[in-house]
C-alpha cells in the first residue's frame, strides 16, 4: 500500500505567528479526514521550530522548503539539514521549479542537497515538471525523465525506498490552470515507469504527488487516478479549511 500524502508548501507566505495559527486550524479540522491521509506542512525556515512544537501530537508532519547543499561552514545565509533535522523536521522539498528557475538549481546542486537530506534523515519530496513550452513542443517526457535520471538514479535502493516524488507542471503552478486528471495520470504512470527501470518493484511503493493549482474542487478527481498518491499544495494550503477539503479528496 502506498502512502497517501497531502503536503502544503507555504512558500514565502505567513509570519511565524500566522503560520502557527494556520497549523492549529488544520489540526482542529484534521479529524474530518480519513486517518489514512498523511498531512505534511512545509513553512519557511523561520517558522519551523515553533511549528514543529505545535504539530507534536497532531499527527501532522513538518517539512522544510529547501536546504543547503553543504554540511556546514562558511556558507552565509544557508541552512543545513542537520539544523533542520535537529528541530524534529522530517521532510524537505527539493527541486521545486521555483528554485530551479529563480535560484538556478541544477541537477548537480540537487544531488548534493539530496545527499545532505539523507545524511540527516530527512525525507526528500523531489519535484519534477515541465514548462509550458516544453509541454507544447512535446518534449515533456524527455524533460521529466532527465530530471529523474540525473538525480534520483544516484540514490541507493535504501534511500529510494524513502523518497517522495511530486509532479508539478510549471504551467499549472499558481496559474489556476490544473492538469486534467488524465494528464496527471499519464505523467505519474510515466514517472513510475522511469523509476521502475532503475529500482524495479520498489517503484510501486513510491508516493507520487500532483501539484499545480490543486484545489478542493479538483482534488478528488485527480487523487482517484491510479498513480496519483496525493498532492503538493501551494495557495490552497494557506487556508486551513481548503487544505483539509483537499485531504477529503481521498475517499474513506
Ligand atoms: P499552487 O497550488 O499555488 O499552484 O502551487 C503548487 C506548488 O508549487 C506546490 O509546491
Amino acid at each position: 500500500m502506498r502512502k497517501k500524502i497531502v503536503a502544503g508548501n507555504w512558500k514565502m507566505n505567513t509570519t511565524p505567528a500566522e503560520g502557527v495559527e494556520l497549523l492549529k486550524g488544520v489540526a482542529a479540522l484534521k479529524g474530518e479526514v480519513c486517518s489514512c491521509v498523511n498531512f505534511i506542512v512545509c513553512p519557511p525556515f523561520t517558522h519551523l521550530s515553533e511549528v514543529v512544537k505545535v504539530a507534536k501530537g497532531t499527527g501532522i508532519a513538518v517539512g522544510a522548503q529547501n536546504c543547503a547543499a553543504e554540511a556546514k561552514g562558511a556558507y552565509t545565509g544557508e541552512v543545513s539539514t542537520q539544523m533542520i533535522a535537529s528541530l524534529g523536521v522530517e521532510y524537505v522539498i527539493l527541486g521545486h521549479s521555483e528554485r530551479r528557475e529563480y535560484y538556478a538549481e541544477t541537477s548537480a546542486t540537487l544531488n548534493k542537497k539530496m545527499e545532505q537530506a539523507y545524511a540527516n534523515n530527512l525525507t526528500p519530496i523531489y519535484c519534477v515538471g515541465e514548462k509550458l513550452e516544453e509541454r507544447e513542443s512535446g518534449k515533456y517526457f524527455d524533460v521529466i525523465s532527465a530530471q529523474i535520471k540525473e538525480v534520483v538514479y544516484n540514490l541507493s535502493a535504501e534511500q529510494f525506498a524513502k523518497l517522495v516524488v511530486a509532479y508539478e507542471p510549471v504551467w499549472a503552478i499558481g496559474t489556476g490552470k490544473t492538469a486534467s486528471a488524465e494528464q496527471a495520470q499519464e505523467i505519474h504512470a510515466f514517472i513510475r515507469k522511469v523509476l521502475a527501470e532503475k529500482f524495479g518493484a520498489a517503484a510501486d511503493d513510491t508516493a507520487i504527488l500532483y501539484g499545480g493549482s490543486c484545489k478542493p474542487g479538483n482534488a478528488a478527481e485527480i487523487f482517484a487516478k491510479a498513480d496519483v498518491d496525493g498532492g503538493l499544495i501551494g495557495g490552497a494550503a494557506l487556508v486551513a479549511k481548503d487544505f483539509i477539503a483537499i485531504g477529503k479528496g481521498f475517499a474513506k
